[in-house]
């Protein structure tokens, strides 16, 4: 089978690229990545010698080059990863999350049904439903939860979701959907909290916690995450929706005091900064969907994915320092200084 993993070169799609490589190691695989800030090639070096493994840099919302991409390698499957990601960017600028997340899903899709792709997977996010209270431990978000988002970046996954759903209903793309919860791991950009966290504290700066830090995530590591992808394209139903996530709730201040105490660094490294807007108090997953019909279930325990994603960075501070060099540390001065 010929696949087409789009940004693949991000955290997620660089991690499925290499588990789905070695699972299925009889398959085609082209990466596409726009490389944006977020996407890095070295990410998938590591790839890179194997005969059935292309890499294509370009962007999901080039008309003209997807249709010449898809009318050449006719792909069997596409898994759209291609996105926008960051709340906080997007909260600054909303404009290039509609495009990317909107367009050049539709873009895609556009272009899976006039090739014949059999199956058009969109990776989507547990923050289409908005957020669920902080004292109601007893409420999950199942898939027939309400569409309710509360920033730019989730108002435009959930557009790109709705758009799947059309184009399923109107034209009979063969689709599925995927709505996962906060993912850790390796190769993961340090905007994002985790590996931001780690990244300061090993340099003993200071760790910005929004708000008070009681906003709970429902953290799930990234190999799990790409089973579950992979069970789902493989083996789930055309037309399917799943919600994939592992009853591992955190607090954010909770979080921060397991880094640093694995760093060995001090918890007065924990610094209160202005909260986000809009900010997500609680998102929590009720995976039972993908549980029951495809035997999916997280494998790896917090305690260990936490320490083995902490070592990652530790082991690989060269990549670290890298794609903080530069740009990051603009982006960085512009978010963090006098919040
Ligand atoms: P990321 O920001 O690390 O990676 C996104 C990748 O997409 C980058 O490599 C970037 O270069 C590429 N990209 C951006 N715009 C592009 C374009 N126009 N054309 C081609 N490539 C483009 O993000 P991530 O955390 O790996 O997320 C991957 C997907 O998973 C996203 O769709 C995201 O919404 C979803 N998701 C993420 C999480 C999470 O916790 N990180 C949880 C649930 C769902
Ligand atoms: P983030 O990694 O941006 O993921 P998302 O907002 O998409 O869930 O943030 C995770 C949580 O950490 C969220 O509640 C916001 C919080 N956070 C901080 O407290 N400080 C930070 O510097 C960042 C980036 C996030």
């Amino acid at each position: 089978m010929k696949i087409l993993i789009t940004g693949a070169a991000g955290f997620i799609g660089s991690n499925f690229m290499y588990y789905e490589m070695q699972k299925h190691p009889q398959d085609d695989y082209y990466a596409l990545d726009k490389l944006t800030y977020a996407g890095n090639i070295k990410n998938l070096d590591g790839l890179k010698d194997h005969d059935n493994f292309h890499f294509l840099k370009m962007d999901i919302g080039d008309t003209e080059g997807i249709d010449a991409l898809f009318a050449k390698e006719r792909f069997d499957i596409v898994i759209n990863f291609a996105a926008e990601t960051h709340v906080d960017r997007s909260i600054a600028d909303p404009s290039l999350f509609l495009k990317t997340n909107i367009l050049g899903t539709a873009n895609l899709m556009d272009a899976a049904l006039k090739y014949g792709v059999k199956r058009y997977h969109q990776v989507s996010t547990d923050e289409v439903y908005g957020d669920l209270p902080l004292g109601r431990k007893d409420l999950f978000f199942t898939e027939e939860s309400p569409i309710r988002t509360s920033s730019p970046y989730s108002a435009s996954k959930a557009s790109a979701d709705l758009l799947v759903m059309a184009y399923m209903r109107t034209y009979g793309l063969p689709a599925s959907i995927s709505r996962c919860s906060n993912n850790y791991g390796p190769y993961q950009f340090p905007e994002k909290f985790i590996p931001l966290i780690i990244n300061n504290a090993r340099h003993d700066r200071p760790l910005p916690i929004y708000g008070t830090g009681v906003n709970v995530r429902d953290w799930l590591y990234v190999d799990d995450h790409s089973e579950a992808i992979d069970l789902i394209v493989r083996k789930g139903k055309e037309g399917s929706l799943y919600n994939v996530g592992g009853h591992n709730e955190k607090t954010n201040i909770e979080i921060a005091k397991i880094v640093l105490k694995e760093l060995g660094k001090s918890e007065a490294l924990i610094t209160f900064v202005a909260d986000r807007k809009g900010h997500d108090l609680r998102y929590a997953i009720d995976p039972r969907k993908i549980t029951t019909e495809l035997g999916w279930k997280p494998k790896t325990k917090f305690a260990d994915g936490i320490k083995k994603t902490i070592k990652w960075y530790i082991d690989n501070s060269k990549w670290l320092d890298d794609v903080v060099s530069g740009e990051y540390q603009n982006y960085y001065a512009r978010m963090y200084e006098g919040r």
